[in-house]
């Protein structure tokens, strides 16, 4: 099920958030400390005014919520509360058996989540204590603030050992977001979404509807996902989730941050990940462990895609492809046969290395010399500095721009700014977020024809997505169109 925890601050607006996402929620969260203090003593007309199951909560500060008034006081809060027709009430770890408020929710059949939460280390009997809160058939619910995906890990063996018990096991965090979207591969009973970030790291209940189809994940449903750090905020899988569907594979693809490469195999291992992508900055770090690499990865000296191959992890660079395809034929007709590339950093490698396959003539310009020197003398290219552009002018039929100059949110920047285009060349930007990027911009002012980074990101998904799936991406699927 899919919970959605309420921020609203009246009844009110309470009941318009439950009605907003009324089909993407199984239940929802009211939250007491959330409420306004005038609002709090009308709590109990809240089941009756939405449509969905609802839990009482009232958390305290200590447990990461808002709630700083006395204990008595919110005790008494929460026992006039359960007047009304909740299906579940929250009730802490620490708060001993038989109270007055247990009592009456066992009475009136309300379901009691017995609730754990911890913020610095977790303590080493959490298998013991989970068991105990377990005691009276009482859902047991843990949310641990999860640093590193190592812990993430331990979050999911926990989960495997409570496999008889009703539990909600959740990594807060960034590191934690696998422990919410595969929340059925845990077994957790539920899972928490939000509309606002109510607690670190929640996603909302329609990217986990709909995006994720969180709420279908089952024991066979197989795992795939992107490898970074940063990576919460990839495209990547708004490009292969909705492809799973339209093809009916049962299959998810979610991010992954984790702090090493190694660790994030540790844990690939024991979910049996198919396939992955990987992101900056482990395209390097990766080689090491792999079993069998193609001739790109091989060349570039960096990998983008892992794939299962029986007990081997095999790897693949498909940016390459991805960079070319949206340019072969114009490489092929000999539109193209010389390149300027900006940047000359690890993007840029995979592009010159492409470029140069296809026996065009190459100059690199950077910023640095230096770092243009000796990716210049790997791949048999001319090298300048960024200062020197304007030497260039007229001299070139394609531009490629691979820095990270014109990304959002500084967007209004080129490192090419001053150069004059004719018109005649080709530019292309491997940036995709914005898609029209400044370099771009002042390209088309001159009528030059414009490639955008959406085109490379969605032809080396495509590739990527043959590889995890031996089926072709949809053709009429375009999600990145806008
Ligand atoms: P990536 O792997 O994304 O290519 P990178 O290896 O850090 O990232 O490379 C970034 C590239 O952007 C480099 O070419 C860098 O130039 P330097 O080698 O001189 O650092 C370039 N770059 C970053 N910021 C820049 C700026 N403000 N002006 C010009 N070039 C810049």
């Amino acid at each position: 099920m899919i919970c959605l925890t309420l921020s609203g601050s009246t009844l009110d607006e309470m009941r318009r958030e439950t009605e907003e996402n009324g089909n993407y929620v199984d239940l929802v969260e009211l939250r007491l400390d959330l409420l306004d203090e005038k609002e709090q003593g009308r709590a109990s007309l809240f089941p009756s005014m939405v449509d969905k199951p609802v839990i009482l909560t009232c958390r305290r500060v200590k447990d990461g919520g808002k709630w700083d008034k006395s204990e008595r006081l919110r005790r008494a809060l929460m026992l006039s509360a359960l007047d009304g027709e909740f299906r579940y009430i929250d009730i802490e770890e620490d708060i001993r058996r038989n109270t007055p408020l247990e009592v009456k929710a066992r009475e009136r059949g309300v379901r009691i989540i017995r609730s754990l939460h911890i913020f610095g280390e977790s303590p080493s009997n959490l298998l013991a204590i989970a068991k105990k809160m377990a005691t009276g058939g009482d859902i047991v619910k843990i949310a641990i603030m999860v640093r590193s995906i190592r812990e993430t890990e331990e979050l999911f063996r926990l989960s495997q050992k409570l496999s008889d018990i009703d539990k909600i096991i959740i990594g807060m965090g960034e590191y934690g977001l696998p422990t919410r979207v595969l929340y059925r591969k845990m077994g957790s009973y539920l899972v928490f979404s939000s509309e606002k970030e109510v607690a670190p790291g929640q996603i909302s209940a329609k990217k986990l509807k709909m995006l994720y189809r969180a709420d279908r994940v089952n024991k066979t449903t197989r795992v795939f996902g992107i490898v970074g750090n940063p990576v919460l905020h990839s495209l990547s899988p708004e490009i292969h989730n909705p492809a799973f569907h339209s093809l009916n594979i049962d299959a998810i693809y979610l991010p992954f941050p984790s702090e090493s490469i190694g660790a994030f195999f540790h844990f690939a291992e024991y979910m049996r990940i198919e396939g992955f992508s990987v992101t900056i900055p482990y395209k390097k770090d990766v080689l090491s462990y792999l079993g069998n690499v193609d001739r790109e990865v091989k060349m570039i000296g960096s990998c983008n895609t892992v794939v299962r191959r029986g007990e081997l992890w095999k790897g693949l660079n498909t940016d390459y492809s991805g960079f070319i395809l949206p340019i072969i034929k114009d490489i092929e007709s000999s539109r193209i046969k010389s390149a300027l590339v900006v940047g000359a950093g690890g993007a840029s490698n995979a592009v010159v290395w492409a470029l140069r396959n296809f026996s065009i003539k190459v100059t690199i310009l950077n910023r640095t010399l230096e770092k243009a020197e000796i990716l210049a003398k790997n791949n048999l290219s001319d090298y300048d500095t960024l200062e020197n552009r304007k030497k260039y002018e007229g001299k070139v039929d394609l531009i490629v721009q691979t820095t990270s100059v014109g990304l959002y949110p500084g967007e209004n920047i080129s490192p090419l700014e001053g150069f004059s285009f004719t018109g005649k060349e080709i530019a292309y930007d491997i940036i995709y977020r914005p898609k029209m990027t400044k370099f771009l911009k002042d390209a088309a002012e001159k009528g030059c024809t414009l490639h955008f980074g959406s085109e490379m990101l969605m032809a080396q998904a495509r590739l990527q997505f043959k590889a995890f799936t031996q089926q072709d991406y949809p053709k009429e699927l375009n999600v990145l169109e806008d």
